[in-house]
């Protein structure tokens, strides 16, 4: 499948058109950008670790039942996925308070949220991506109740498969982000499943294994993320 037009540039991937008009194409770049765009940088094999998680994790998921736009790798960095309507909403799960939840309301770091949230941020960078609730999101038409509801109970399903995995791999899974779309009448998870969307601690030590690592300036990022695609590769030597 051949790319054609750049659809869009965003902070991390580029999106092309294909020939198919259902189908498009996202590379995922080595940029990488914390605190909204203000801190930048690119490392080299870092959009080839995001791919390569990304693909890992959409392709178990739809194993277990979720619906996902993930179609297949055109090479270890491009992903070929369906074309979505993007609903533009983060959709945060937690099972650690950890980050932004810490730093606004008074709960300690680390400490186990059970049951695990799920809250929503608009996405939109010039507003600064900020929390919305139910009310504002039936609002604005972005989802019905019925659709919110559904969203919700995806998030939580993917939030425990995602769990339960890293678990075996001796790491927390503290915290994510997630991106939904509508394919037709369907809601679809759409956009990436790596590192640089969750917070991830080691189960023994508490040591970061995600963005982080690159937000404070917490160690070498590369080896970061190559630990966690080591520790997806010995898994799968394992288990396949
Ligand atoms: P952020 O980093 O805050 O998520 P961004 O827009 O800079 O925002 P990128 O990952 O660089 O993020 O860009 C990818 C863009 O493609 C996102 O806007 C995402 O919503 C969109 N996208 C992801 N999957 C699909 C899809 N299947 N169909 C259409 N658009 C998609
Ligand atoms: P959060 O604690 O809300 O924000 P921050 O990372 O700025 O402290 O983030 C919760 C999780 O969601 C964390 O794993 C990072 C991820 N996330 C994104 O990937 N993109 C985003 O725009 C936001 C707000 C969060």
């Amino acid at each position: 499948m051949a790319k054609k037009e750049l659809l869009y540039e965003g902070k991390a991937k580029s999106v092309y058109g294909t020939d198919n008009p259902d189908e498009l194409i996202a590379v995922f770049r080595d940029d990488i950008t914390a605190f909204n765009g203000e801190k930048k940088d690119q490392f080299s094999g870092k959009g080839v670790y995001n791919a390569t998680v990304s693909a890992f994790f959409f392709s178990m998921l739809e194993e277990k039942g979720i619906k996902t736009h993930f179609i297949g790798m055109i090479d270890e960095r491009t992903m070929l996925v369906s074309k979505l309507k993007m609903i533009p909403l983060e959709v945060i799960g937690r099972n650690r308070a950890a980050g932004s939840l810490v730093k606004k309301f008074p709960f300690e770091n680390g400490q186990v949220l059970n049951p695990p949230l799920v809250v929503t941020d608009y996405k939109n960078d010039e507003r600064g991506d900020p929390p919305i609730c139910d009310d504002i999101i039936y609002a604005l038409g972005l989802l019905t109740p019925e659709e919110l509801k559904e969203v919700r109970e995806m998030a939580l399903k993917i939030n425990k498969i995602l769990f339960e995995f890293f678990d075996k791999l001796g790491l927390v899974f503290v915290d994510f982000k997630i991106e939904f779309g509508r394919l037709g009448d369907e809601i679809v998870l759409g956009d990436e499943i790596s590192m640089d969307s969750m917070r991830l601690w080691d189960k023994e030590t508490g040591e970061s294994f995600d963005k982080d690592v690159y937000r404070f300036g917490k160690g070498d990022v590369m080896s970061a993320y190559g630990r966690v695609v080591e520790k997806i590769e010995e898994w799968k030597r394992q288990n396949i």
